[in-house]
């Protein structure tokens, strides 16, 4: 589809635990949008990439990461089914292997780039959407209609993603948040942080009805 309408793309950044996928979800709903979490790209790369028995660790592999990266078929429909060459992966993708080895897939620059191309066509196939990542609004569409920066308190986040699913305590996921914040935060490429013109909404003490109707009228504000 093409159009002279800019863009109606609302970003929204933030580590994890920050609110990010419920929150671009229910906004996505509120505003009769489509939704992308492009964590779970990532995470569908990261999968594939294991399947293979690549050293991870080993930067010679880069090059066959990426290219596993640009072969990929990948699916993401809006019920948050995730596919990888027609393959459900969407309980594997969340696992404590692929968890654990994402960040360190994220940083490559190839992998990066392709799916950073993947998601700025997938919103210009539908004129915008709500796309929830950690460099939307810094490097994917940095000129969006509403850019949202969202925060919680450690403490918050670790028994956030607790209550979601694992077997894991709430001390070994605060660990694992942490660990995934710094790779996120310091790695060289596109690392997260909040955009210039960002607005940063702390979710720590708000509901999530909050937080939509928070970020909603920013939206209308913003057109
Ligand atoms: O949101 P999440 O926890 O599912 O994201 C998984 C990882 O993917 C996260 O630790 C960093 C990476 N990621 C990224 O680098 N850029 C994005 N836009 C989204 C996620």
């Amino acid at each position: 589809m093409t159009s002279d309408r800019p863009l109606q793309v609302i970003a929204i950044d933030g580590p994890a635990g920050s609110g990010k996928s419920t929150i671009a979800k229910r906004l996505a709903d509120a505003l009769a949008m489509e939704y992308l979490d492009t964590g779970a790209m990532y995470r569908a790369v990261t999968y594939a990439v294991l399947l293979e028995g690549l050293d991870l660790t080993d930067r010679a592999n880069d090059d066959t990461v990426g290219w596993i990266a640009r072969r990929m078929k990948l699916g993401l429909s809006q019920d948050g089914t995730v596919t990888v060459d027609g393959v459900d992966v969407t309980n594997e993708i969340r696992g404590q292997r692929v968890t654990g080895s994402v960040s360190t897939v994220a940083a490559i620059p190839a992998v990066r780039a392709e799916l950073v191309s993947r998601q700025r066509e997938w919103a210009a196939e539908r004129g915008g959407g709500v796309l929830e990542g950690r460099d939307i609004g810094t490097a994917v569409f940095p000129d969006a209609l509403l850019k949202v920066y969202l925060t919680a308190t450690p403490e918050v986040r670790a028994l956030r993603r607790a209550g979601e699913a694992s077997q894991q305590s709430v001390a070994e996921i605060a660990a694992e948040i942490s660990r995934r914040d710094a790779l996120d935060s310091e790695r060289e490429h596109d690392p997260l942080r909040q955009a210039e013109g960002a607005i940063e909404v702390d979710t720590s003490d708000l509901s999530i009805d909050e937080v939509v109707a928070l970020i909603g009228r920013q939206v209308e504000l913003a057109r």
